[in-house]
């Protein structure tokens, strides 16, 4: 079963436009785990504009489901990371004036650096994924660099214009999570994701954990958070119960 991880970072966002203590997202942390989450997700971003080190902190005493911290591959992070000792992290590219990560890694130009963090993780105990693009070199490099995972950017997936242009970047993540699986990594996909666009991705055959953050915080706005968790996990089953009927 394809296992849900929730990203929070929103219910931050919401408390920070206000620099007030509320939502908190340890709080709905809780939440989002009596809902079903099969993992938090949180991202902390150098410049600390919504997930902040307290939560952090927090999150790693009170998470009982799996504790999937998403950075950049930057020192000061990494060490709290190394201190923090969250049960994962996904390293991502981080730009400062993006909305959102925009692109997956670049492994081949910061392979040295990533490698040398990966060995320092692991040395830890964390497992380590790469949030990468659907590309066959990229999969290549994350598992030469040591990675254990990868994680599939479907944000070309999610954004697409048009059906075809649709239906090719579905292609490449189908092909990225056989290339993904050929080389002995665990396979991840996410970003972009919502109820409209996840079901096609949790049909695919070997992709472990699917992160979904904006969608789920942006429902629970209106049917609250419990509801929101539940409803994407129906359609991730519903998604996969459909890949297995005979044809
Ligand atoms: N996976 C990764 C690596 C991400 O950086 C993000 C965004 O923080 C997500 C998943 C979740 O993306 P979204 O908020 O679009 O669901």
């Amino acid at each position: 079963m394809i296992r849900l991880g929730v990203n929070i970072d929103h219910v931050a966002t919401v408390r920070q436009a206000r620099g007030v203590t509320y939502p908190d997202p340890v709080a709905a942390a809780a939440l989002v785990e009596m809902a079903g989450a099969d993992g938090i997700v949180v991202h902390l971003r150098e410049d600390r504009r919504h997930i902040q080190d307290r939560d952090l902190a927090i999150l790693r005493k009170t998470v009982k489901s799996k504790l999937n911290l998403e950075m950049a591959a930057n020192d000061e992070i990494i060490a709290i990371a190394l201190e923090t000792g969250p049960d994962m992290v996904t390293i991502v590219p981080e730009r400062r004036q993006e909305v959102t990560t925009e692109g997956g890694l670049d492994v081949e130009t910061h392979f040295d650096k990533l490698k040398e963090m990966t060995k320092r993780m692991h040395g830890r105990g964390i497992f380590v994924s790469m949030f990468i693009d659907p590309e066959p070199r990229a999969i290549a490099v994350s598992k030469e660099l040591g990675s254990d995972a990868i994680e599939l950017h479907t944000g070309r997936y999610c954004d697409a214009a048009t059906p075809d242009e649709r239906q090719k970047e579905y292609e490449r993540i189908r092909l990225g999570v056989e290339e993904g699986l050929k080389h002995g990594l665990r396979v991840n996909a996410g970003h972009g994701l919502n109820y409209f666009n996840i079901k096609p991705i949790a049909r695919l055959a070997g992709i472990e954990e699917l992160n979904i953050g904006h969608s789920i915080i942006a429902r629970a706005v209106f049917v609250g958070l419990d509801r929101a968790v539940r409803d994407m996990k129906a359609l991730i089953r519903e998604a996969e119960r459909d890949a297995d009927a005979p044809a």
